[in-house]
């Protein structure tokens, strides 16, 4: 249990804070293997396994939905090495998570346009879904995959068009076509490794989400980190564009 929980419970209070959406660029994985002069895909792997470890605490702390941005539009252009590997550990945990699903009690989405990926790929993103389907529980993982924030838009802007019924186009209407249909926007987004910048994620979903930037590479990223995310989303002041009352 990390320290962000234990002082909740110490407290005998309820997670009154705590995000009920967070989304996280899984970045640094590249740079951590190469410190350790391992190839690029060793820190997917590991990158990977700290995806469901945080997926996991994400469930004990009562988080609603967790995002996580797996593949980018743009990650296309990497090495066939490095796509297929990424690939790859996309299905291993798809075939592990339909197995494990009804354990581990985190439902899974994928938000994106799986179109062009192989087809197992999609059977295994459909078979998943359809299982998230079944489990009742509190917690959803997003896993972005060939995701783009500009492209969802687009996405969601010919989607309205081609609704021969859709209301007036309006900011909520507009957020009804988006993949995340139905979810609150995220309240916090992290970024670890160092680098300050949004990279095409959840462009009009951050629009009053806090921002937790860290260092630390994302195969490092544990409970701990996450519980000094949560501390210091605890501490900001929301305004959402008003003044406080
Ligand atoms: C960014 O780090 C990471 C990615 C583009 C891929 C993320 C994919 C995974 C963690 C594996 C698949 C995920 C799941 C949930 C099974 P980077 O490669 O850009 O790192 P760098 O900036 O240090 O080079």
């Amino acid at each position: 249990m990390g320290i962000f929980n234990r002082k909740q419970k110490r407290a005998g209070q309820a997670l009154s804070v705590l995000p009920r959406h967070i989304a996280i660029i899984m970045d640094g994985n590249g740079r951590w293997a190469r410190k350790r002069s391992l190839p690029r895909t060793a820190g997917h792997s590991v990158g990977a396994e700290t995806f469901r470890r945080i997926a996991s605490y994400c469930r004990k702390l009562g988080v609603e939905y967790l995002t996580v941005y797996a593949f980018s539009t743009e990650n296309w252009k990497r090495s066939k090495e490095e796509v297929s590997s990424i690939m790859s550990l996309l299905r291993r945990y798809l075939m592990e998570a339909i197995d494990s699903m009804e354990r581990e009690q985190v439902r899974i989405k994928i938000l994106g346009d799986t179109s062009v990926l192989d087809e197992d790929l999609r059977e295994l993103i459909d078979r998943t879904e359809a299982i998230s389907g079944t489990i009742h529980t509190k917690t959803q993982a997003n896993l972005c995959i060939n995701y783009g924030g500009r492209a969802e838009i687009i996405h969601a802007v010919k989607a309205w068009m081609g609704d021969k019924g859709a209301p007036e186009l309006t900011e909520e209407t507009l957020a009804n076509y988006l993949y995340t249909a139905g979810m609150p926007d995220p309240d916090l987004v992290i970024r670890p490794s160092g680098e300050i910048r949004i990279s095409n994620f959840l462009l009009w979903q951050s629009a009053y989400s806090e921002f937790y930037f860290t260092d630390t590479l994302w195969p490092d990223f544990d409970e701990r980190e996450l519980d000094r995310a949560l501390e210091a989303y605890a501490r900001r002041d929301r305004r959402f564009g008003g003044v406080k009352g």
